[in-house]
């Protein structure tokens, strides 16, 4: 499911951006007929897209266990983007279509850099060894207390068939969605002993 809404994302994201460089190079290179029909070749689809770019991303927003301000951001940049274009495409001002689309490049790139930020800082002060502090500390956001929780379209650990040395390494090097969180070998060992004996089969 959220796999689903993920991809779904990024598609209409970016058939959202492809219509307004599009756009916006008709209007920056004075091809006003061509901009007409254009505009009104991509109209309806335009409109699911911006509607389908709305659902999913509420969707995700509401998935995530923590919003980082690099989010705020980033929607913050979405929002104001969409009455700038209006204005924009309406009076034909280029000055105001090109920051319109400057501002969805640079949420665009915004999102790029929040996926690459690594997923959980290990806080300090816990016992390299207290797997369940480790637990609760990195994992429980996304994973709950029992495992079942499934933030973020994480796995169900309570019912995973990994064993030990598996779950640590998926804690060190991460797997598809899961990106790797930083810790110790000590503290990975730990956390992957305390999953095995406490979260895994309950
Ligand atoms: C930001 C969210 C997030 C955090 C934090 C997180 N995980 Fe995950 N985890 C996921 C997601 C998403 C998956 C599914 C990965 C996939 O298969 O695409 C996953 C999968 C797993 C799996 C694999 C389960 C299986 O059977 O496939 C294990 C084991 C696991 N996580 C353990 C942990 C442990 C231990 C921690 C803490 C050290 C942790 N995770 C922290 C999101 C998270």
């Amino acid at each position: 499911m959220y796999k689903a809404f993920l991809h779904t994302h990024w598609l209409v994201v970016t058939l959202f951006f492809l219509i307004y460089v599009v756009k916006t190079v008709l209007l920056l290179s004075n091809r006003k007929d061509l901009l007409e029909k254009f505009t009104k070749v991509v109209k309806v689809p335009e409109m699911i897209v911006s509607a389908l770019f709305l659902i999913t991303g509420v969707y995700l927003l509401t998935q995530v266990p923590e919003i980082k301000p690099i989010m705020w951001v980033k929607i913050a940049l979405v929002l104001a983007s969409i009455p700038i274009a209006v204005i924009g495409f309406k009076k034909g001002n280029k000055i105001l279509a090109a920051l319109s689309l400057l501002m969805i490049t640079a949420s665009y790139g915004l999102a790029e850099m929040s996926r690459k930020q690594k997923a959980v800082v290990v806080p300090e002060g816990i016992a390299a060894a207290d797997g369940k502090a480790l637990y609760e500390a990195n994992c429980k956001l996304c994973h709950g207390d029992d495992g079942k929780l499934g933030m973020a379209g994480a796995a169900d650990v309570s019912k995973t068939v990994m064993d030990m040395a598996t779950i640590k390494q998926t804690i060190l090097q991460g797997k598809g969605a899961m990106n790797k969180i930083e810790m110790t070998d000590e503290q990975a060992t730990a956390v992957a002993a305390y999953v095995e004996s406490e979260v895994k089969g309950k």
